[in-house]
């Protein structure tokens, strides 16, 4: 069953003189237990997509459903709560809250959900550290490296175990290896814990981990590639000859 569901999205950013035409006409559906990812230039729409699927923009046309019902017929109360116990959304520029560790960072959103604050800590501690934080929870944002920040924003996102994971390029702070192992966990929770992931990454190695990968240009969505079917393909091809 899809989790997530877009029907001709389109959304445009009115500017002095000229409309941007940020998101074209984009139809998209992703499983449950599935990650997916969108990679593109940069400029083609992909933080505007995720915005959009985690109702911080409202699409001009088109519909976005979650478990079939369409987001823009929640109420106030029932899209808060979409974006908080449903969504996990781990920004581009991580949007961690200045001057307290990271270990409360990644409570927060536990603690804007009624947790205690010392369950939310329990809680958000073992996700710091398979993010390798281990050493690093007391330290603020400010006492951080990039990589550090982004890896807490990733925790955070995790924390409460969310249905819907939308990760905005999650890996362009980290090396190549903790990139690697990164997009691996994201992986791992669609597989084993039944979350969708929609990745976006300008990370072709990145996108090449996902169940399907989706090109994101001038707004469009202009093709796919399914994981299975390409391996498939792969193992009809003859040998070659040596
Ligand atoms: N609030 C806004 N007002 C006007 N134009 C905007 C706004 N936000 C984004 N845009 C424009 O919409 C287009 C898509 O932007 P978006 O941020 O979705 O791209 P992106 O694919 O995430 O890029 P990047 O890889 O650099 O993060 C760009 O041309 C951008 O300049
Ligand atoms: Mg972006």
């Amino acid at each position: 069953m899809s989790l997530l569901e877009l029907d001709s999205v389109v959304k445009h950013y009115a500017g002095a003189g000229e409309t941007v035409r940020a998101v074209e006409e984009v139809s998209l559906s992703v499983r449950e237990g599935e990650m997916i990812a969108v990679h593109g230039p940069s400029g083609s729409g992909k933080t505007t997509l995720l915005l959009l699927i985690a109702t911080l923009l409202t699409p001009d046309r088109g519909s976005i459903r979650y478990r079939g019902r369409a987001l823009s017929s929640l109420s106030e109360a029932a899209t808060s709560e979409y974006l908080r116990r449903d969504v996990g959304f781990v920004y581009q520029s991580f949007q961690l809250m200045p001057r307290v560790s990271a270990l409360e960072n990644a409570s927060l959103k536990l603690l804007l959900d009624g947790v205690g604050p010392r369950k939310a800590r329990d809680r958000a501690r073992p996700w710091l550290e398979r993010l390798g934080l281990g050493e690093r929870m007391n330290h603020t944002p400010e006492q951080l490296s990039g990589g550090e920040r982004q890896r807490v924003a990733i925790a955070r996102a995790l924390v409460g175990d969310p249905k819907l994971i939308l990760a905005d390029e999650p890996t362009g702070n980290l090396d190549s290896k903790r990139s690697l192992e990164t997009v691996e966990l994201l992986l791992h929770i669609a597989h084993e814990q039944g979350a969708s992931v929609v990745l976006v990454t300008h990370d072709t190695d990145a996108a090449a981990l996902a169940d399907r990968d989706y090109t994101l240009r001038d707004g469009r969505l202009v093709e796919g590639r399914r994981r299975d079917t390409e391996r498939e393909s792969a193992r009809s091809q003859p040998l070659p000859v040596s």
